[in-house]
């Protein structure tokens, strides 16, 4: 089992494999041209995997699969088969914008994965083009019905945004009823690589949409989710409510996340990580093993998004996963 500093019990690993994207959302990538990690500094699959099997054997029993826009890393479907053949139990999951779904849920299934978070901002293709900076809806939308054909369990994602998608709120929330599916708000984490001119709406703005139309009621935080539950009292229905400016949002934070290149990130937040590229690299176990449990050790405490005083987190965004 894996404990870290503060006495929680971490079991969820989430691995960024590119930063690249497809999309440019507002709320995540710089304005300004970039250049990306050159791809020889990016771990191969089996170095990731090396060391996933040490989070595994060590007590992880969660992965998730981010970017970026993890689906534009080639053979995906090889490394979730990697995952899977070692051990079937886990729960393996990827975060997408959904894009290139169409193409590749099938795939996807077939190698092993068992969910998909999709990001899914607005119904509307020019609100949908202004966000992601990029004409996409009607592939994403495509794309989240392919995956529910093929069988993959679907959850989607929504962050509102003041002026921009606001008014969709319900929508969004009857589109994934209609579906059978989950859907979460997200409340908007600044950083310092988003357009500097959005805002988000905080949880509260968020719920009381909702109450415009609908009744609801608390449900609660589920164990080591970032997600507070509530449930539309007519129709039972239940969706998630992410919201890190809250105090209490770190509380029983279990995860960890490693990037492309091999840095292991104790929290969103904060700048801190150690590589453990060098150690898989030499197929160092015990020094990968080592720097584990010292990043562990040093897991913060609590993000800071809640603090009046601070402009949000310096780490991209596009490079953690969210
Ligand atoms: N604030 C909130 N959510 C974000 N995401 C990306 N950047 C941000 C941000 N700044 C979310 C997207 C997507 C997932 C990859 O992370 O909505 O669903
Ligand atoms: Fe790409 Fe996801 Fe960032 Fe949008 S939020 S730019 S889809 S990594």
């Amino acid at each position: 089992m894996l404990i870290d500093g503060h006495g929680r019990e971490v079991n969820y690993i989430r691995v960024s494999v590119t930063e690249r994207c497809n999309f440019r959302c507002q709320y995540c990538m710089p304005e300004k041209p970039f250049s990306w990690t050159p791809k020889e500094n990016l771990l191969s699959f089996d170095e990731l995997f090396k060391f996933i099997k040490i989070a595994i054997d060590s007590g992880v029993n969660k992965v998730r699969i981010t970017g970026g826009e993890p689906l534009l890393r080639e053979n995906l479907d090889y490394f979730i088969k990697l995952i899977h053949n070692y051990n079937a139990d886990i729960d393996l999951a990827i975060t997408t914008n959904g894009y290139l779904l169409p193409e590749i849920a099938q795939k996807l299934k077939d190698a092993g994965l068992k969910r998909l978070n999709i990001s899914l901002d607005s119904l509307k293709p020019a609100v949908a083009a202004q966000i992601a900076q990029k004409n996409v809806l009607s592939k994403v939308l495509e794309g989240i019905e392919k995956s529910l054909e093929v069988g993959l369990k679907v959850k989607i994602n929504m962050v509102p945004l003041w002026g921009i998608n606001d008014s969709e709120i319900i929508d969004i929330l009857e589109f994934a009823r209609e579906r059978d599916i989950t859907v979460r708000f997200i409340e908007y984490m600044e950083n310092i690589h988003a357009n500097s001119q959005i805002k988000g709406l905080s949880g509260k703005e968020i719920l009381s949409a909702i109450k415009q139309k609908y009744k609801i009621k608390k449900v609660g935080r589920v164990k080591n989710s970032p997600s507070f539950h509530y449930e539309i009292v007519e129709n039972g229905y239940r969706f998630g409510l992410i919201d890190p400016h809250k105090h209490d949002f770190c509380e029983d934070c279990n995860r960890i996340r490693l990037t492309a290149e091999g840095h292991l990130i104790p929290c969103l937040y904060f700048d801190e990580a150690q590589s453990i590229a060098q150690a898989v690299r030499d197929n160092d176990i015990d020094k990968a093993a080592e720097i584990l449990k010292d990043v562990l050790a040093n897991k913060p405490k609590e993000n800071r998004w809640g603090e009046d005083d601070n402009e949000g987190s310096n780490r991209a965004f596009y490079q953690t996963g969210g």
